[in-house]
């Protein structure tokens, strides 16, 4: 039996999809690249905007044309599948499986019974605390960062984000299981760790010894991997503590890398997101990083076009971008979702300004950047090696401070960290040589 398995969205989609695989290998399920060979053809999905819906529907359609025979059993995972179960079913219906994130554990289950001929099979129960399942490491889709999940779920429920419905509540693994894990990916030669959760921060997990925190767990883990660096993705602002910025002040293999996401400059959007803390709060985490005797570098996520935002609380955003000078930003066109409250909210911004806004900023951000990041002119990071530069025959990696650095070099490096100094900043990357 042979299975394909395509990934939409975020990073945590790429490590629940490294998940699946290694559970269907122990299923006795073979990987492949091409869909027209496999016996189970699986997509893992986003709904964090509205667009990936459609996505979804003209790529199973795409591969329904590809795939001549009818042998192939299609299933759909992820957040869209948890949101839209009953409309994928209803709408496509070469769809014979459908799973939520919550519930990968009991893939198995769900094929064993597709595979005793009943035609459909599903589960999307939410706040499972069942055993979590982690990825081995044959399974991996990522070659060069380990991405290891810490805490699934999340609990804030800003006002705009179907996160926490399609990812149900909090979980955190224990210390124990995720050095477990970080231990099979150090011995299979990785040199960069990622802890993901929607928001690390809320990492709580009862010990015998007492409560562990995100701060706890992250010294921990600081001290017992040397020559490995560790990253994390994503912090909430409220949380991001003094004792966080203590610990990544301390250990140097520690990414000296935050993202923080900032969503709106403006007050009053904030509070209308839900977000719990203000422009005021959130500057002074960013004062604490400054102040930590480390140099860090930022990135942040905003939303342009929330209900009620005017051209004043947008020109805040903008002000903000120039305040904390961020060494890049994602920016997102505000997209209502189901199941969050901000769908109901009045005064709509209209597409047509929610774009223009969204150019501004683009503009706005890269003009900082075009500025900010010379200032890694001249100095030497150390890279972690991912392989040829999408164009061109130079190699491309990124460094501590997250940022992408292209240099010449031999492909037989990758996986490795490497020492390159950095000659020119392009708006988006470095570029250098190998030191
Ligand atoms: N804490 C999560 C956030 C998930 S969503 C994490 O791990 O990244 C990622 C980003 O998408 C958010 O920070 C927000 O900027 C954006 N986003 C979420 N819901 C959105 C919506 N309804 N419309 C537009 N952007 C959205
Ligand atoms: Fe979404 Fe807010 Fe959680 S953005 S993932 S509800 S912190």
């Amino acid at each position: 039996m042979r299975f394909y398995l395509e990934t939409f969205g975020c990073q945590m989609n790429v490590n629940d999809s490294e998940r699946v695989a290694s559970l269907l290998s122990q299923s006795g399920y073979e990987p492949i690249n091409d869909p027209i060979a496999a016996d189970l053809i699986l997509l893992n999905t986003c709904s964090v905007r509205e667009k990936a819906a459609h996505k979804l529907y003209s790529r199973i359609g795409e591969l329904k044309r590809r795939v001549s025979s009818d042998k192939a059993v299609f299933g759909v995972i992820g957040c869209l599948a948890q949101d839209e179960a009953e409309s994928i079913f209803r709408r496509s219906q070469s769809v014979r499986l459908v799973m939520g994130p919550r519930s990968i554990g009991r893939l198995p289950i769900l094929l064993d019974r597709i595979n005793q001929g009943y035609p459909r099979a599903i589960d999307v129960a939410q706040n499972v605390s069942s055993e979590f399942t982690s990825a081995d490491v044959q399974s991996r889709i990522h070659q060069t960062v380990g991405f290891v999940t810490i805490i699934e779920g999340c609990n804030k429920n800003c006002s705009y984000c179907i996160v926490p419905y399609t990812r149900g509540r909090e979980n955190s693994r224990s210390p124990e299981d995720i050095l477990r894990e970080i231990d099979s990916l150090i011995i299979a030669g990785y040199r960069e760790i990622c802890l993901l959760g929607q928001n690390v921060n809320s990492y709580k997990f009862i010990a015998e010894k007492g409560e562990v925190s995100f701060a706890n767990l992250l010294e921990f883990l600081a001290k017992r991997t040397a020559g490995v660096r560790i990253k994390f993705t994503t912090s909430y602002p409220r949380d991001f503590d003094q004792d966080l910025v203590n610990v990544l002040a301390e250990y140097q293999n520690l990414c000296n890398w935050v993202h923080l996401p900032m969503q709106s400059g403006s007050d009053k959007v904030l509070r209308r997101m839900y977000r719990q803390y203000t422009r005021r709060d959130y500057l002074q985490r960013i004062e604490m990083l400054k102040n930590s005797g480390r140099e860090f570098s930022l990135t942040g996520d905003f939303i342009v076009g929330f209900p009620g935002e005017s051209e004043e609380d947008f020109q805040e955003t903008l002000s903000l971008l120039d305040e904390v000078k961020y060494d890049g930003i994602y920016s997102f066109e505000y997209s209502a979702r189901p199941h969050t409250a901000a769908m109901y909210f009045p005064d709509t911004v209209s597409a047509q300004v929610k774009t223009e806004r969204m150019v501004r900023l683009v503009a706005h951000q890269t003009n900082i950047q075009k500025t900010h990041l010379q200032r890694y002119v001249g100095r030497t990071l150390e890279v972690l090696v991912e392989g040829k530069s999408a164009h061109g025959s130079e190699l491309s990696g990124h460094s501590a401070c997250n940022r992408v650095v292209n240099f010449d070099g031999n492909e037989n490096l990758t996986g490795n960290l490497v020492d390159v100094t950095v000659t020119t900043a392009h708006n988006n990357s470095l570029f250098g040589y190998i030191s």
